[in-house]
């Protein structure tokens, strides 16, 4: 069983998770990780099962995301795959289904590709390692949204069991067809 991972990730807490998956899954099945920005050329049949996280920053996901999906989305919507997207707003435990969490709401509205799977995962807040713009944006931001406004913290909010059960399901996915 091969299964693709692919990621967008801007300052790596994405990655992670997706690096986490793919050691979960690498269990009972051979991973493959890589950059959806890097993924120019790839042939998707060379998958049974394939998995797309991407970030949000300033209320988008990095625009790789669509165009990889449109380029294939004959396929992705042949073949079992999954789609999980990692924000802020999803450290609000309410916020963190694809039916609660506006960003996901609305790419799943807006995307012909209907994953198998979806899920939402709460990122990171590492204020020490923004640039001052974005420090200044993001913390207002939480003193908008009543969350961490001190500038010398790093928090992850990712909750890795909710991470690893997805992985879980995901990897049952190969047994369901
Ligand atoms: C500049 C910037 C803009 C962001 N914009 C949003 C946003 O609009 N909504 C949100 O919920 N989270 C937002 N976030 C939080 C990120 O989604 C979160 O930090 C996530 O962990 C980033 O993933 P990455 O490390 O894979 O890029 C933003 C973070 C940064 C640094």
């Amino acid at each position: 069983m091969n299964i693709l991972i692919l990621y967008s990730s801007r300052d790596g807490q994405t990655k992670t998770i997706a690096s986490y998956i793919a050691k979960e899954l690498s269990a009972t099945a051979t991973c493959e990780i890589q950059d959806l920005a890097d993924v120019a050329q790839i042939d998707l049949s060379k998958y049974q099962q394939v998995m797309i996280g991407a970030s949000v920053r300033y209320g988008h996901f990095n625009p790789s995301l669509n165009k990889f999906v449109n380029k294939h989305i004959a396929q992705l919507n042949q073949m079992p795959s999954a789609f999980f997207a990692v924000n802020l707003t999803a450290r609000k435990p309410e916020k963190r289904s694809p039916q609660t969490n506006a960003y996901v709401r609305k790419f799943l509205l807006s995307t012909p590709w209907q994953p198998t799977l979806c899920s939402v995962f709460a990122g990171a807040l590492r204020y020490p390692r923004y640039r001052w713009i974005d420090r200044v944006m993001i913390q207002l931001i939480m003193r908008m949204t009543g969350g961490e406004t001190d500038t010398s913290k790093e928090v992850e909010y990712t909750d890795w069991q909710q991470v690893s059960s997805f992985a879980q399901d995901f990897s049952a996915l190969s047994y369901e067809k």
